[in-house]
């Protein structure tokens, strides 16, 4: 089966909060994680189906959706869950918060570790929490680790939960079995929550598997609170279908009373689009992986040979190019690009120092990013 996803698809006249961003203006949109490529064609067949149905009352999972969820998480992961364990959830900004606020008191904290994802460090304090976060170091090839003398220098007899982010958005880390077992072990000695973002777990593009770290052992299990969503892979982030996985009976009617009253119920459309996703998509993620692996390589590429100032983090995982500018001297590059007509992300939202980094996202046909490069070529020409 083939798939496309050369052909550019207009958004700019959609309702896309990527693209709306720049509503008339010469700017192409590579900052928010959606993709510019159409979802899989069994998800938007399956939401046919629905929307052919009619009735769009209050809707709960299928047991045909939970076989599906479970079965994926057996097939890809090899990881067991139970129906039971899943907990729905209209996103996993929703998650993160709720999880801060499911555990401890106002006042405790929630560590984790720097560059990251913005909702890491707000929830927290959303919830009346205080973040502490660590920054990653860059090893000499560039790849990310964990500082652990840092990490247990910042854990405080308040430090409640660890927020981990796996693979971790923005700097495309794969975390190692090892790596992993160590965050286990730092969360048991100091008696923590874990909760694992795992949204971009099924965009790995080097050949490294993708271990849940609930998965490592019984007591991994029991304290931890994995986040999980068809979103980013499939390209269904507005259609609001994400789950938390929650072994431990009681943390699970934790997180749940956190819900009550304030948590929407879940979208049929949602669900009829997850289940799809989970179940017959596999093909054109296979594929997708292909063209991201392809678009990943062209940056790469295109740094070496027009601007070998700018280093591209090595991307193991996600779609989102993780680049170090700092060789460029600009107080604020997010902006800079900007004014020559590419929206990237600035690298002060993740929590690095101002004018270092930037975050490019590579989800789009390859025609958007050659330009969106040419763009960023002429830009430093003119810097
Ligand atoms: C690590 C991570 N978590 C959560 C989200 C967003 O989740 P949602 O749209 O389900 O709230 C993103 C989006 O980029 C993300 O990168």
């Amino acid at each position: 089966m083939t798939f496309d996803f050369d052909t550019v698809i207009d958004r700019a006249a959609s309702d896309s909060r990527k693209w709306r961003k720049y509503a008339g203006r010469n700017i192409l949109p590579l900052w928010v994680a959606d993709m510019d490529f159409a979802a899989p064609p069994a998800v938007v067949a399956a939401l046919h189906r629905r929307v052919d149905h009619g009735i769009f009352g209050y809707s709960a999972a299928m047991p045909s959706l939970l076989e599906a969820v479970v079965g994926y998480c057996a097939g890809h992961y090899g990881w067991k869950i139970e129906a039971s364990w899943i907990v729905w959830l209209p996103g996993l900004v929703t998650g993160l918060n709720l999880a801060a606020s499911a555990v401890g008191e106002k006042g405790d904290a929630v560590l984790t570790a720097t560059p990251i994802y913005p909702p890491f460090m707000s929830a927290p304090r959303n919830m009346g929490r205080e973040t502490i976060g660590v920054p990653l170091v860059p090893r000499a090839d560039g790849r990310y680790e964990f500082d652990w003398p840092a990490m247990e220098r910042a854990v405080t007899p308040r430090t409640k939960v660890f927020f981990l982010c796996s693979p971790h958005n923005p700097v495309g880390r794969v975390f190692t079995r090892a790596e992993l077992e160590q965050v286990a072990a730092f969360c048991a000695r100091h008696n923590l929550v874990l909760v694992s973002d795992d949204i971009h777990c099924d965009l790995i593009l080097d050949d490294l598997p993708h271990i849940p770290v609930a998965s490592l052992s019984a007591d991994a299990a029991a304290r931890t609170i994995t986040l999980l969503a068809p979103s980013k892979t499939y390209n269904i982030a507005g259609l609001a279908c994400s789950l938390a996985v929650i072994p431990d009976t009681k943390l699970r009617s934790q997180f749940v009373r956190s819900m009550a009253g304030i948590v929407p119920e879940m979208s049929p459309l949602g669900y009829a689009a997850c289940e799809a996703a989970f179940r017959d998509s596999e093909p054109w993620r296979q594929a997708l992986l292909d063209y991201l692996r392809g678009n990943r390589d062209c940056i790469a590429a295109f740094l070496q040979d027009h601007l070998p100032m700018i280093k591209l983090t090595p991307c193991e995982a996600t779609y989102l190019a993780w680049l170090d500018v700092s060789a460029l001297n600009l107080k604020n590059p997010g902006l800079f690009f900007e004014e020559h007509g590419v929206g990237l992300a600035d690298g002060v939202q993740y929590g690095a120092p101002a004018g270092q980094f930037v975050r490019l996202n590579f989800g789009c046909p390859r025609a958007t990013l050659t330009e969106a490069l040419a763009r960023m070529k002429r830009a430093v020409a003119q810097a």
